[in-house]
């Protein structure tokens, strides 16, 4: 049997439901009521979708509309019910009539003139509807293939209202136009560009320190004075990361997806997200006007979250506090709230001080003594602790950068140690909610782990006071990502005293 019904996908975070649209015909004085906890952007549906009835054509039925949309107790947010709004307002007005008889989900915007614009988040919408049941949907021109991402899912791509029409009642396309482009900005987020460490000269410490990071996914820190190549190591990251797991990809894609990238397939790359200390803390953690959107934290969800000269972030590292305890962010607003992943890994970078020279050998700090400390204080206490590696980096000999010096390795030599350092965690926490070393809580770290046979190190520096005891779990973490770079299966004083070190290179010297 064919059934009137017409359906669209609401969206919160990643998350989304089916929402029927359904349409109502009165008497009286012609107007539109929406209900159902519309925002105000979906209320100026009402006179964008008769503006494109009539444009197409079609009636607009006279009197009042009453449209309906159901969960009422869910808010709504976004402009893309705009296509099943209008199909139900036809529905009503008995200018169309559905004959397929499998249920379609309608994702887009309508234009003044009829046609569909692209709209963010197609690729969620349909994972929502994969998961409640629904096989076939109708997206703007241009979208399908993102659309037909989500196995289950085959979607027809429409350019004008007249073409959703003719698909839902069962006649041929003609002339299929391109949808037009999205009425929200472009997306503005990474995209992918992954320079090699080969054109970092020298450095050997500072690359195994990152070889070290990428295999654990150990949130690093590079210091050192201006110019010796903090921020070239630090970008180079993501070229020694292994592609990203099938769940992974599909979780990365759809938060880029909601951001507003057009995508043609799934990102299989780690993320890279590097934003200036200038961010808004809108586009760094998420929210803004209309549906909520990801901000940078969440576009670096599996991937690399760099902030460079990070003391400048200010009270904006607070913000990371809680994404780096559960790996998700709430943004909040008067009606409603959106939850977006953001298990990223952190790379902070920074000078010694303002002018840069503080500490170094042969040079002197011109800057004010309380502003150095004010300057190291932005970084210390709660971000500073949850970073596992920290490395000064100090300048390489000019000759050796002039001369063309052996380059040293790739970064896709180092890849390749650093999956298979991942495919031994991967191996030795089967069963468990974790995949790094990075993420295992300290519990299982310190419980279920084999501890490395001599404790003598880490008692040592627990009784000298260089090591906290939040920081015993950082270097255990650290330590194990290190016998499995070495191959080995259990963590012995050699790794522990090693990963001592990396996590000590700190501004103050203790962990
Ligand atoms: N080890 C290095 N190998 C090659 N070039 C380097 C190296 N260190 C610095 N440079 C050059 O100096 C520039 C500044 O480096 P950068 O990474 O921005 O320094 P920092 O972030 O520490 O201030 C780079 O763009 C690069 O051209
Ligand atoms: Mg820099
Ligand atoms: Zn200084």
């Amino acid at each position: 049997m064919v059934t009137q019904r017409v359906w669209s996908v609401a969206l919160s975070g990643i998350d989304g439901f089916p929402v029927e649209v359904e349409a109502a015909v009165g008497g009286g004085l012609p107007r539109v009521q929406l209900v159902g906890l519309p925002d105000a952007q979906l209320s100026e549906a009402k006179a964008r979708v008769r503006a494109a009835v009539l444009a197409t054509g079609l009636t607009w039925p006279p009197g009042l509309v009453t449209i309906n949309l159901s969960p009422a107790s869910q808010p709504k947010a976004g402009t893309h019910y705009d296509v099943a709004v209008a199909v139900a307002a036809l529905i009503a007005q008995r200018e169309m009539e559905v004959v397929t008889s499998t249920p379609t989900v309608l994702i887009g915007e309508l234009s003044l003139d009829g046609r569909l614009r692209k709209v963010r988040g197609v690729l969620p919408a349909m994972l929502a509807a994969a998961r409640a049941g629904f096989e076939r949907a109708i997206v703007p021109a241009g979208q399908q293939d993102e659309a037909a991402l989500v196995p289950g899912i085959s979607a027809w791509g429409a350019g004008r209202l007249a073409e959703v029409v003719d698909l839902l009642t069962g006649k041929p396309v003609v002339n299929p136009t391109e949808a037009a482009e999205a009425s929200s900005p472009p997306f503005e987020g990474p995209e992918g560009f992954e320079p090699d460490l080969r054109d970092v000269v020298g450095h050997s410490e500072g690359k195994f320190a990152l070889e070290v990071a990428a295999s654990g996914r150990h949130h690093l820190f590079l210091h050192g004075a201006p110019g010796v190549g903090k921020t070239m190591l630090a970008s180079r990251l993501p070229s020694i990361l292994p592609d990203l797991a099938e769940s992974e990809a599909v979780e990365v894609s759809a938060i880029h997806s909601l951001a507003g990238k057009q995508l043609t397939g799934l990102i299989e790359r780690p993320p890279y997200a590097d934003p200036h200390h200038t961010v808004t803390p809108v586009a760094l953690v998420g929210g803004g006007t209309g549906e909520l959107r990801p901000g940078a934290i969440s576009l670096a969800h599996r991937g690399v979250l760099f902030l460079d000269e990070c003391p400048d972030f200010g009270s904006k590292l607070d913000a990371l506090r809680t994404p780096l305890e559960n790996g998700t962010i709430t943004v909040n607003r008067a009606r409603h709230s959106a939850t977006f992943p953001a298990r990223f890994q952190l790379v902070l970078a920074a000078n010694p001080c303002p002018c840069g020279r503080f500490g170094l050998a042969g040079m002197e700090c011109r800057c004010d003594p309380v502003k150095v400390r004010r300057y190291q204080e932005r970084l210390s206490g709660p971000i500073l602790d949850r970073i596992d590696i920290r490395h000064q980096i100090t300048g390489v000999n000019r000759v050796l950068m002039d001369v063309d010096a052996d380059p040293g390795e790739s970064s896709a030599q180092v890849l390749a140690r650093v999956v298979e350092a991942r495919a031994r965690q991967a191996r030795r926490l089967a069963g468990t909610p974790w995949a790094t070393n990075g993420e295992v809580a300290g519990s299982y770290l310190r419980r279920e782990l084999p501890l490395p046979g001599d404790l003598g190190v880490l008692n040592t520096a627990l009784q000298r006071g260089t090591l906290s005891a939040r920081g015993v779990d950082k270097v255990l973490r650290v330590a194990w990502t290190l016998a499995d770079l070495a191959g080995k299966d259990r963590v012995s004083d050699t790794e522990v005293r090693a990963a001592l070190l990396l996590r000590q290179g700190d501004l103050r010297g203790a962990a």
